[in-house]
């Protein structure tokens, strides 16, 4: 599978920010990367259902909904009824992880599990073959433009080796950070969904450095 490009819109400017989801539309873009952030989990408020629900309104690719907020479980059904594609949730932020995973599985979504820049990939050991897409964090959440950890490659190479010892087909996404530097390298180590705001939404052709991302190859 080639890897896919999922632009984040906390980095979208929030007064065009319909015009930002049809240049996404239009771009080489595969998903739309959605932050949502509680000012509780992570020390930031991003943006709330009636934007969701705006967005999912206009945006013609899936939604890849990044859940930074305690208890995601209260929310669920809310997610699946604004359309969302894939529902990813911090391991940190839930108890019970497995019992959740299911129950998004259930709404009929595609489950995603995050981990922090600290949290080991060996905490999806019993749970790897259960999930559709590992989430792995390559900043601290919270804030888009922040500075990429050079560890995430070594991660990336420890949870390939899960996924493949164990047979799991989970997508392994890349978050924080990304650029036109790194990309290529995080490819090559496995990465097969990079997340990008910054790097898109401050360029002066958002689209084109869409298209370099999606066009990287691996090195
Ligand atoms: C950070 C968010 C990221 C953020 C990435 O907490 O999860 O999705 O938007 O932004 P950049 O690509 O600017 O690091
Ligand atoms: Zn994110």
């Amino acid at each position: 599978m080639t890897h896919l490009i999922a632009p984040s819109l906390l980095s979208a400017d929030f007064t065009r920010l319909g015009e930002d989801i049809e240049m996404v539309n239009r771009s080489e873009a595969d998903w739309f990367h959605v932050d949502v952030m509680d000012g509780v989990f992570v020390p930031n408020i991003s943006f709330g259902m009636p934007v969701i629900k705006a967005i999912g309104k206009i945006a013609k690719k899936p939604l890849d909904v990044h859940l930074m907020i305690v208890q995601p479980e209260r929310y669920f059904d809310t997610f699946r009824d604004l359309g969302t594609y894939c529902l990813s949730i911090h391991a940190e932020a839930v108890t019970h992880l497995h019992r959740a995973v299911h129950q998004i599985r259930e709404l009929g979504m595609k489950a995603g599990v995050v981990l922090n820049p600290h949290t080991p990939v060996s905490v999806l050991e019993e749970i790897i073959t259960e999930i559709d897409l590992v989430l792995l964090m390559s900043v601290n959440p919270g804030f888009g433009g922040q500075k990429f950890i050079e560890g995430t490659y070594g991660k990336i190479g420890k949870l390939k080796k899960l996924i493949s010892s164990s047979g799991s087909s989970a997508l392994i996404e890349v978050d924080g950070g990304v650029d036109l530097n790194n990309a290529g390298k995080l490819i090559a180590a496995g990465a097969d969904v990079l997340v990008a705001g910054n790097t898109v939404f401050s360029s002066a052709d958002p689209a084109g450095t869409i298209s370099k991302l999606k066009n990287t190859v691996p090195v």
